[in-house]
């Protein structure tokens, strides 16, 4: 049986009311609560003195009723007292002002003084309930680097970037020469001379903001490694640990995979719609998310945050129609989540969260998205062979932080959006109802047929050539535009033409760029087997001429109608395409069968807005259905009632 439940906050109601709270959990079909991650002043009153009778109750009243526990590490929210006595611990923004306390996740990761302070209830905390047999994992913080909390620009921040970068560099001529100072008279005489990325005068040196950007990753994983280190070395055997993903990964300081690398399993935070936008994300991009922590450690995962009622801090928007959320966690199991928690029980009437509604509102009635939530859990505890049934994928999307903390660093267009372009490349596949997995560049492609690598404008040797290694042996790789424009060092080659190391397998090179806006958008014409159907481009534009490689789309505006902005190339037994900016759906479309059925890659064809995604136990095969529309739709000759989803065993 999976493990069903809800975050559950007893602090935060009268104790009479707990027995109550917890019948009504289990009368939901829960099987496990998550609790604990922001109560640390209740655990540690006062500097030293541990307490955790609060939870001992509330953990016998849950083990009544048979109710399994995940545990989280308190630190995302540090008591008031630590910060008062000990100011230094607070983190910087990059205006150099203090984060005061007040909301949450404002420590610096580099204060020693806050890591003893969390090792210590850390320690305490899993000591405590080592030997606890109903809690069965440990979540470590909350949501680790989420919502600014990945920068600090303090003191010893800058400090520590010194230490990195003399470790990283040995010498100060190696750092100049490498990061190029002779640009604007920078050469640094000393590693102490060398700034943080705060506000100056245009921009930072590239070299400086990516090295800025792995310092950052290496602030926050060592901070994680090292809780998650206290917690392995006393936690008990029976139980896990992990840690909870937020959205919005590529847009953070810190690389996921070594994150949760120490993890037992990923946890996910799943909110496809957040504060105050009008409408949920689109279903393509909330795929995506979860095929990304699936990627993480190539395996199944949990949600432990999963959302039910509108959501949002000072501003709500969009609250999701009835069974809207649920047919998200149909979704959510569909694409390998394994295990999930709804957040929250109840919506809480004070404090900063009260418009994060829950399963049941303030009103404390058990209504809509109880019943919900109950037919769910009621629906999907059959499942367990299905939803731990492993997810073997043929395509594969690849990212890189380096390159993202490049992008973001330099946008190059205004129209430039780094989720956006990863998603224009997902989008067609996950249209055709195959598996994806999103995943790091280091990893093995041997089992993959397509690999699809959207704007890779830092690309070395190393992963040159197992790109066409990869495709020699016959596989399939899409890239888009900028593909190998920089180095490891986030700079240019000088004399090398683009795309760089890829140019060979590409059978093309880009004489001329430029960078169009969103809102510019360019006719494209087909050629070849695409004559008589037209693109168009947006975002950029590289201006290609084809070498080896047959042209699929060619410009068609004034002084460039020469140039191609599609082609694709025949290396060795594969197939190489190249995409030279931000193409619209429909050639992608075409481009993205043609590429499923040349590998004989078996797709589904389902109209807009219903994904299905198959699973395979055994030889069976499991069918999730979801309509992600308001309206009926056609499944296999079914009816879909909005926001259906469910799982059909063919
Ligand atoms: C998550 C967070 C929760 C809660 C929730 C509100 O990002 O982990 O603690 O704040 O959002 O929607």
């Amino acid at each position: 049986m999976p493990y069903l439940g809800v975050d559950y906050y007893p602090e935060h109601w009268p104790d009479e009311m707990i027995k109550e709270d917890i019948k009504g959990i289990k009368d939901l079909g829960a099987n496990i609560v998550r609790m604990g991650e922001f109560a640390w002043h209740l655990m540690e009153p006062e500097e030293g003195m541990f307490d955790f009778s609060y939870f001992d109750s509330v953990i016998s009243a849950l083990k009544e009723q048979g109710i399994k526990i995940m545990f989280g590490t308190p630190t995302a929210t540090f008591p008031a007292w630590l910060a008062h006595k000990y100011p230094s611990i607070l983190s910087e923004n990059e205006d150099g002002q203090v984060r005061v306390f007040g909301g949450r996740r404002q420590y610096c990761f580099n204060s020693e003084l806050y890591r003893k302070y969390a090792a210590m209830i850390t320690k305490r905390l899993t000591e405590h309930y080592a030997d606890e047999p109903a809690i069965i994992s440990w979540q470590i913080d909350n949501e680790l680097g989420h919502e600014g909390s990945d920068q600090c620009y303090c003191e010893k921040c800058h400090e520590q970037f010194h230490r990195y970068l003399k470790n990283k560099y040995q010498s100060i001529d190696t750092l100049n020469e490498t990061w190029g100072t002779i640009f604007w008279g920078q050469t640094y005489n000393n590693f102490n001379e060398i700034p943080v990325p705060k506000q100056t005068i245009t921009t930072h040196n590239p070299s400086l903001k990516l090295d800025w950007a792995r310092f950052r990753s290496n602030s926050i994983n060592s901070f994680t490694h090292e809780m998650t280190g206290i917690v392995r070395k006393v936690k008990g055997e029976h139980q896990t640990v992990t840690t909870n993903v937020s959205g919005g990964f590529f847009d953070k300081s810190f690389d996921h995979e070594e994150n949760v690398k120490k993890m037992d399993f990923v946890s996910y935070d799943n909110y496809p719609v957040w504060g105050g936008l009008e409408q949920p994300i689109e279903p393509a991009s909330i795929a995506m998310t979860h095929d990304f922590n699936r990627g993480l450690l190539n395996k199944n995962y949990w949600i432990v945050e999963e959302l039910m009622g509108a959501q949002g801090h000072d501003v709500i928007g969009y609250l999701p129609r009835p069974n809207q959320a649920k047919m998200w966690s149909y979704q959510a199991f569909a694409h390998g989540c394994s295990d999930m928690l709804y957040f929250r029980w109840r919506g809480m009437t004070k404090g900063a969260e009260q418009f994060c509604y829950g399963v049941v509102d303030h009103d404390n009635q058990y209504g809509r998205k109880y019943k919900e939530v109950q037919s769910l859990f009621e629906e999907i505890k059959e499942n367990d062979h299905v939803l731990q049934s492993p997810i073997k994928a043929d395509v594969a999307v690849l990212y890189d932080y380096d390159n993202i903390w490049s992008w973001k660093g330099q946008v190059q267009s205004k129209g430039f959006d780094f989720n956006e372009e990863l998603l224009r490349l997902y989008r067609p596949f996950y249209k055709l109802n195959t598996p994806i997995d999103v995943i790091p560049t280091n990893r093995d492609l041997s089992n993959y047929r397509v690999v699809v690598v959207p704007v890779m404008q830092v690309v070395d040797r190393h992963l040159s050539q197992k790109l066409e290694q990869f495709a020699e042996t016959g596989g399939t790789v899409l890239f888009s535009y900028r593909t190998g424009l920089k180095d490891r060092d986030n700079n240019l080659r000088l004399g090398e033409i683009l795309p760089g190391p890829v140019r060979e397998m590409v059978g093309a090179r880009v004489e001329e760029i430029e960078s169009l806006t969103g809102a510019h958008k360019l006719k494209l014409t087909g050629k070849g087997e695409f004559a008589h159907t037209y693109g168009e481009i947006s975002v950029w534009r590289d201006l290609l001429v084809a070498e080896e490689a047959d042209v699929l789309y060619e410009y068609s505006d004034n002084f460039y109608n020469q140039y191609a902005a599609v082609t694709q190339n025949n290396v060795g037994k594969g197939m190489v395409y190249y995409i030279g900016g931000g193409l619209n759906e429909e050639p992608l479309d075409r481009i993205a069968k043609n590429i499923l059925s040349s590998h004989g890659i078996t797709f589904i064809e389902t109209p807009e807005n219903v994904e299905v995604y198959e699973r395979l136990v055994e030889k069976e095969s499991y069918i999730f259905v979801m309509n992600h529309s308001g309206s009926l739709q056609l499944y296999d000759g079914e009816e879909l009632e909005p926001y259906t989803g469910k799982i059909i065993k063919k």
